[in-house]
């Protein structure tokens, strides 16, 4: 028996009202600032005709406040699965040209129900935020739906890798769904993030603010921390959520996607030692040090305009995937500071739960002292470093390149919390304080009678330096591996990568740590 040509009609009628409800007219206007619509970045995303659509028919209940027939088409959601590449990933868009994207319990069971699919077949999320927030006709049934959505993010969180996009506005409680994920971009000009905006703001403490002030990608990127990534439109949004997946396994079952096939690059690298300033008090820059021993001088920076003072971010050594953490010394000095320990800590916690391999680089003077750093916390935010490398069981690789001192040599992953292997290069200062300091609190009368005090202070700090502070003191006592030429670090570790990328770590069997927070 042949299927009636009617009701294939019907169902194209109906399919084709749900696909294309956004005029070519609206399409061209959205373009023309960067954007795309809900539907497009779906498309963008997934390798072409991959796509499936879980749940287009879906749609809100007309019981709502002032809903009795309303059309939102797939409920102002488009939820489904497709292929990067060989990796399925579980998407969902929200869709700003059906009532602005807001969220109801329709919605909401669109979104969970997704969730629920990546948990049980170990796929990423990546989620398109362009909403109004919770939809007001929908009273508490939203709220709910929220609360649904937030428990779904914490019961994938660890699990699977949850990449946000914000295209537009996230507003309100909204915005607790990105920040539970692993990563969130905003787009530059297009999206803005808040709980309470400008308005609120003003009503209740007076204050007049603007949005760049309190919601827009800068302020969140630079200033909260709240965002990691911020892309120019859609487009380079979704081509940086395709290569942050390149450095991640489907889920944390998984390796990352290490090209183990790479032959190890051994030959003496001396173009480094021209990066490494004469004097040991010029800082050098970290960032070009790392782009020098990585394949392709590739890194993709992590929270790149948060805390400057310390950079983090995902690159290979000789084809293994890893997690660079380094000092910037050409910020702050590069001493550890509130913001810079979140920063740290953070990250060796996603490379942690993805069992991503680290890489961490030390030119540290110690942690910023400061009125504002103790009032601050830096005490608690301190801990969260040693807590986070304490507790990750990924290979940990640590590099001394130059000063190496006090608490926060420790919390760069000296050999006592975890660290693999522990290499230093000649010139690394490993010790309580720096050599000027130190000199000053050991030699005060000597140098209060010295005749020349500058030379006589130079003079025992350089001493300090040799006899005291040296690599070969540390290696002495055995609690570094190896000290190293500059030109073998990028071997070195390489070859440590790979022989620890089996190792196995048990540890006792808790319901969690009692991180530091
Ligand atoms: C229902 C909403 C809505 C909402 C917008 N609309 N926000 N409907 N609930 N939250 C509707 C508008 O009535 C309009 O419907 C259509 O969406 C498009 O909105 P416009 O205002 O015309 O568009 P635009 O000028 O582009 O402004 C978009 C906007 C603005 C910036 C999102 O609408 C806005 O500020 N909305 C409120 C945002 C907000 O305060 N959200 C927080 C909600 S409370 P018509 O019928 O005209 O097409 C919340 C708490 C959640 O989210 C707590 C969870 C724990």
């Amino acid at each position: 028996m042949a299927i009636k040509p009617e009701l294939i009609e019907i169902l194209r009628t109906r399919r084709g009202k749900i696909t294309e409800h956004v005029s070519p007219e609206k399409l061209d206007a959205l373009h023309a600032k960067g954007l795309l619509s809900a539907r497009e970045r779906i498309n963008w995303l997934f390798d072409e005709g991959t796509f499936q659509e879980v749940g287009m028919h879906a749609k809100h209940h007309a019981v709502h406040f002032g809903m009795a027939g309303r059309e939102l088409p797939a409920d102002g959601v488009i939820t489904g699965t497709g292929y990067l590449g060989s990796v399925q990933v579980a998407s969902y868009s929200q869709d700003f040209n059906v009532l602005a994207g807001t969220l109801g319990k329709m919605q909401a069971r669109k979104i969970t129900r997704i969730m629920r699919y990546a948990l049980k077949t170990g796929v990423p999320v990546v989620a398109f935020k362009d909403s109004g927030g919770a939809r007001i006709q929908e009273g508490v049934d939203a709220l709910s739906g929220y609360g649904d959505v937030f428990y779904s993010n914490v019961m994938l969180s660890g699990v699977v890798p949850q990449i946000a996009v914000v295209c537009g506005p996230c507003a309100g409680g909204a915005a607790y769904s990105p920040a539970l994920m692993d990563f969130v971009i905003m787009t530059r000009k297009n999206s803005h993030m808040f709980l309470t905006g400008p308005e609120v703001i003003k009503a209740v403490t007076g204050r007049a603010t603007t949005m760049e002030e309190v919601g827009s990608a800068t302020m969140h990127s630079s200033v909260s921390g709240n965002v990691h990534f911020v892309a120019e439109d859609d487009q380079s949004a979704i081509a940086l959520v395709k290569r942050i997946l390149s450095f991640l396994p489907a889920n944390n079952t998984e390796d990352p996607p290490h090209n183990l096939d790479t032959m190890i690059e051994d030959t003496p690298d001396r173009g480094l030692e021209e990066l490494v300033p004469d004097s040991p008090s010029e800082p050098l820059d970290m960032e070009s040090i790392i782009r020098r021993l990585v394949d392709n001088g590739e890194l993709l920076e992590v929270h790149a305009d948060f805390a400057r003072n310390v950079i983090v971010g995902f690159a290979r050594f000789s084809g293994v995937i890893v997690g660079v953490v380094a000092n910037q010394p050409k910020v702050m000095a590069g001493a550890l500071d509130l913001n810079a320990a979140d920063k740290v800590a953070r990250f060796v916690r996603t490379c942690n739960v993805f069992n991503v391999p680290l890489v961490t680089l030390v030119d540290v003077p110690g942690f910023l002292p400061g009125v504002e750093q103790e009032r601050g916390g830096i005490i608690r935010h301190g801990a969260k470093m040693l807590h986070a490398y304490a507790s990750c069981t990924t290979p940990k690789i640590t590099v001394l390149l130059r000063k190496s001192y006090g608490g926060s040599y420790l919390a760069m992953c000296s050999q006592e919390l975890g660290a693999d292997m522990v290499f230093a290069w000649p010139t690394a200062e490993i010790a309580v304080m720096g050599s000027e300091a130190a000199v000053k609190i050991l030699y005060r009368k000597e140098l209060d009678a010295a005749e020349d005090r500058a030379a006589r202070a130079a003079e025992l700090a350089q001493e300090y330096r040799d006899e005291f502070a040296s690599p070969y003191e540390a290696a002495a006592n055995f609690y570094i591996t190896d000290v190293i030429e500059p030109c073998e670090t990028r071997a070195a570790i390489s070859i440590a990568l790979r022989k620890t990328l089996n190792k196995r770590e048990l540890r006792p069997s808790k319901k969690h740590g009692n991180m530091p927070l």
